[in-house]
């Protein structure tokens, strides 16, 4: 095997606040792999909000608005800017969606794994418990991540894939479509129900119209106008604008029915009300994100008059992504690659990726090295 570098480039962040709190090196150190880790070779990595959320920030209590990238300004001092409420450790590298190949191993790594093509299980997990959900971390948040040339995960975070699919196609993947998938199984989505989507151009949105379709439910997908088309060929049945003046209406003129049986909603914000206000009597709720602001208003008495059912949804069983390894190799849920940044021009990928003008992920490629 060729023999590893002892540095490498990388996006490294120093603490947290905008931009200008990564930098990016080109003489980092390549990490060690630990007993249980691999080291692996990032052939690429999926910008997701997760990383800009942390970086900025956002998770913390003291923020209450939308993810614009203001809780910059608001959260230096406070001890809970990550998302399970513990501070993280600097200096830091974030990028939860890598995919690479194995290059070395640690000693009780299997040795199958070694040069095989990899995807990553964001969670963290304790090995001894791995069901705890108090005892997990994440990818590029409690350990290093993928805006580097190298970087190291546990064997059993670590599997191979077995796909057509380029590396950049595959780092599309992880962090939205595991959370996608847990919210639809949280919600217990199934054949034929009505399944309402917020934000469903994104990330997230877009895994959870292929998964909804692959469970066989009629899709109703809120997006932007510009990017409803799209979301047409993905699979939705139907497509809405974000914030119609009367949703019910809405659904009712395009679907025959003023309600849904399920929400899966990453959006939150000022029209959260009207989603809830459509959820038919024992209809199920997921939500796994805020980005239009994370303080909304709910009725109880639509809540318990209605017998409606309410999922936070983030940390999911390891099943889910090794589910999604499954549809990935039997071509059942297609990648939606909206462009592709150098590693080293991270902040250009997060600001087109902040814009919100394209549909699915983008994707960063740390040079070869
Ligand atoms: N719990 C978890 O494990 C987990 C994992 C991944 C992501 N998340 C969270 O889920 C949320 C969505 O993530 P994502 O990666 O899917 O996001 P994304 O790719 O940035 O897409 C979000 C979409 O929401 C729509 N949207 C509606 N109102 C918006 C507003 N006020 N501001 C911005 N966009 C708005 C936009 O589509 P239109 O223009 O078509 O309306 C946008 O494309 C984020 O809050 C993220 O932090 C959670």
């Amino acid at each position: 095997m060729t023999e590893l570098p002892q540095t490498m480039a990388a996006f490294v962040l120093h603490q947290h606040g905008g931009m200008e709190a990564q930098q990016f090196h080109t003489d980092w150190p390549v990490p060690q792999p630990g007993p249980d880790d691999v080291l692996i070779r990032v052939g690429a990595c999926g910008c997701n909000n997760t990383d800009i959320n942390t970086r900025t920030g956002w998770y913390s209590k003291s923020v209450t608005t939308a993810t614009d990238g203001a809780a910059a300004q608001t959260v230096q001092g406070q001890d809970d800017p990550a998302w399970g409420g513990s501070p993280i450790r600097f200096p830091r590298i974030q990028g939860a969606d890598a995919v690479g190949r194995v290059v070395a191993l640690g000693a009780n790594a299997p040795s199958d794994l070694l040069g095989k093509r990899v995807m990553l299980d964001c969670w963290q997990r304790d090995w001894s418990d791995p069901l705890n959900r108090d005892k997990t971390g994440y990818f590029g948040s409690e350990r290093d991540g993928g805006f580097a040339q190298y970087t190291t995960a546990d064997y059993r975070n670590t599997h191979a894939i077995d796909s057509p699919m380029t590396d950049t196609e595959l780092a599309t993947f992880s962090c939205s479509y595991s959370t996608a998938e847990g919210m639809l199984a949280r919600a217990e989505a199934g054949q034929g129900d009505h399944v309402l989507i917020t934000g469903a151009s994104g990330g997230v949105g877009s895994a959870l119209v292929q998964l909804a379709k692959r469970r066989g439910a009629f899709v109703i997908a809120l997006s932007s106008p510009a990017k409803q088309d799209a979301l047409k060929a993905l699979g939705a049945d139907v497509t809405l604008d974000r914030a119609p003046p009367d949703l019910a209406a809405a659904l009712q003129a395009a679907t025959g029915r003023a309600t849904v049986d399920v929400v899966c909603d990453v959006v939150g914000g000022d029209d959260w009300p009207q989603i809830i206000e459509v959820m038919a009597r024992g209809a199920r709720f997921a939500c796994s994100g805020a980005i239009a602001g994370p303080m909304v208003t709910l009725d109880l008495r639509t809540l318990y008059l209605r017998d409606l059912t309410f999922h936070g949804s983030t940390v999911v069983p390891p099943h889910i992504f090794t589910d999604l390894l499954g549809y990935i190799e039997r071509g059942e849920i297609k990648p939606l690659v909206a462009g592709t940044y150098p590693l080293s021009e991270l902040p250009a990928a997060q600001t087109a990726f902040m814009d919100k003008a394209h549909i699915g992920n983008i994707v960063v490629l740390p040079e070869a090295g």
